[in-house]
């Protein structure tokens, strides 16, 4: 499509704004791509009214795997490349804890996959629930370890080990197992397995990835996801001692998530298409008021944001339903992605004077 007005470039990038998109339940729901998604995807890339590239980030609460595998699963569900450089999870942040604690324990995801995670993050010594059924298999009376399992997990003699904190990288594929596993080290003598500690006042940190109670997937309502097992954990942790839990969260709505991501995007921007300055507007697109909404919100109006203002959109493909009176309300309701993108450049265009978007 011809451009009504002159392009600045053949290959232009608009350093003026950007966006930044949730994933479950903006572009992916049940792991196949939403399909306006697609399509919202090449209009940043260029194949818009204007030809003007848009630069984008990514930024999900979900985890359990690489950045670098995660990324080749989207480019793959979304049919264009996504960088790791423009992408962060639940548990990106998590790296900058490594020389704060030794040996820590990681809980959930698939099979071991965590641990790879959080070793190329670059802890040191990191234990898995696997490790510690595969070293007492009493520890989990209904839970048996896959013979895949088994191999995977390693041999560690816990008589010797002290926890130092516990990290949820990903959903817990067995909440029975993994809260008896965290119960059992936050109760012992610190972090030490095996022990008891009568006070339950020396247990190690717990630190969740993100506290989203529901989240979007295939089923037709939304599922419960890593705030409830943190919400149970809480709880359990409560009746069984007496004492409360504090535990901490990561992920959005925190604005610490938002400040690593508006550090991704001027490095995205710089590296990729050698734009200096910060944009003046980012768009933001979820589908969660509680994380996404809030989220961006809060760090519009915090000293944070800096130059840049934060716009949230809330689309209606995920856990956001239409009828309901959103928690966190956006500052724009969109059907979907697609609708998002068109309804961004279009503000841009008409702030502009409508000379360039
Ligand atoms: O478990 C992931 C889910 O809670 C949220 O993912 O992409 O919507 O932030 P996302
Ligand atoms: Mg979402």
């Amino acid at each position: 499509t011809a451009s009504p007005i002159p392009r600045p470039s053949e290959t232009y990038t608009t350093d003026r704004y950007a966006f930044a998109f949730d994933i479950d339940g903006v572009l992916i729901r049940g792991g196949n791509a939403i399909p306006e998604a697609i399509q919202a995807m090449k209009m940043l890339n260029g194949e818009n009214q204007f030809d003007v590239k848009i630069p984008y980030i990514l930024v999900t609460n979900g985890g359990g795997k690489t950045e670098k595998e995660r990324c080749l699963d989207l480019s793959r569900q979304l049919g264009l490349g996504i960088s790791p450089a423009q992408f962060i999870c639940g548990h990106t942040p998590m790296r900058e804890m490594i020389e704060k604690y030794n040996t820590v324990l990681v809980v959930g995801g698939e099979g071991e996959k965590c641990r790879i995670v959080a070793e190329g993050y670059g802890f040191k010594d990191v234990v898995t629930p696997g490790d510690i059924i595969k070293a007492n298999h009493h520890t989990t009376p209904f839970r048996k370890l896959t013979g895949e399992e088994l191999r995977n997990s390693r041999d560690r003699d816990f008589s010797n080990i002290n926890i130092e904190a516990i990290f949820v990288f990903a959903d817990s594929r067995d909440w029975a197992g993994d809260q008896q596993i965290i119960l059992d080290v936050l109760m012992s003598k610190n972090g030490r397995l095996g022990t008891r500690s009568e006070t339950f006042d020396e247990g190690p940190p717990v630190f969740f990835s993100h506290n989203d109670l529901v989240w979007s997937t295939s089923h037709e309502h939304t599922r419960i996801g890593m705030g409830a097992l943190k919400a149970s954990l809480e709880a359990l942790y409560k009746v069984v001692t007496g004492k409360t839990l504090t535990t901490v969260a990561f992920g959005k709505p925190q604005l610490g998530t938002f400040q690593f991501a508006t550090k991704l995007l001027l490095q995205w921007r710089k590296e990729n298409y050698g734009i200096d300055k910060a944009p003046e507007t980012v768009y933001f697109v979820g589908d969660t008021p509680e994380s996404d909404i809030r989220g961006t919100n809060e760090f519009n109006q915090s000293r944070w944001s800096g130059e840049s203002t934060w716009f949230s959109v809330l689309v209606k493909t995920g856990v956001y339903q239409e009828g309901t009176i959103p928690r966190y309300p956006p500052q724009k309701i969109c059907s979907n992605v697609l609708e998002a993108v068109k309804f961004g450049i279009q503000r841009e265009f008409v702030k502009t004077t409508k000379k360039y978007p």
